[in-house]
């Protein structure tokens, strides 16, 4: 493993809920962040679904610099580069194709592709992917799909994302296979404030 993903392990490890993020507000992105890591939150997913997911990206670590913040919904070479180019410190894809995993394969963050079948993720493993996103995780059987998968893929390990509620992150977490879950509930835009459990 390298620095970066031996980080990214450890800062997962401590808090386990990444908040996934399509922002566009930017006057409030300076609180959140600090919201975000007085919170607890370790690792934090911008989603390049917003035109200004890039600064928000951007704004986000300046204003909270210990906290990991990287890029989700990387979908095309570009997006890869336009997200590592504003300082992205992880890619996470919601699924992959060949011509984005050759892409990625000269990045030098730590990327958890996508994968939403076991031959996906054995696919990943192969070309060096132990940590992946299981994408969409309770359209696919959540809980249940990941513990089926443990046991012939005991070397894979997800972060789980797509429809997981505060009440189900718990169960995901109990997992073995299962490092991290991601949410969009973490972050209420309505209120402006950050949600836990
Ligand atoms: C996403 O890509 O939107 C994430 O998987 C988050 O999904 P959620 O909005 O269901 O938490």
């Amino acid at each position: 493993m390298t620095d970066a993903q031996t980080q990214i392990i450890d800062a997962l490890a401590k808090c386990p809920l990444v908040p996934v993020m399509a922002l566009s507000d930017l006057d409030w992105i300076p609180q959140l962040a600090v919201d975000l890591r007085d919170a607890g939150i370790t690792v934090a997913e911008v989603v390049l679904r917003t035109p200004e997911a890039i600064d928000v990206m951007k704004i986000m670590k300046a204003s909270a610099p210990d906290l990991i913040v990287g890029m989700g919904t990387v979908r095309t070479e570009e997006d890869m580069q336009k997200s590592l180019d504003a300082g992205a410190e992880f890619l996470v894809t919601p699924a992959t194709s060949p011509k984005l995993l050759s892409a990625l394969m000269d990045v030098s963050v730590p990327v958890f592709p996508g994968a939403a079948t076991p031959s996906e993720a054995m696919h990943l493993y192969d070309l060096g992917y132990d940590y992946q996103k299981f994408f969409p995780a309770e359209a696919l059987g959540g809980v249940k799909t990941l513990k089926a998968w443990g046991g012939p893929l005991p070397n894979v390990t997800f972060m789980a994302t797509g429809g997981i509620s505060p009440e189900k992150a718990p169960d995901y977490l109990a997992l073995p296979n299962v490092i991290a879950i991601g949410g969009s509930y973490i972050v209420d835009k309505k209120t402006k404030s950050v949600k836990l459990t």
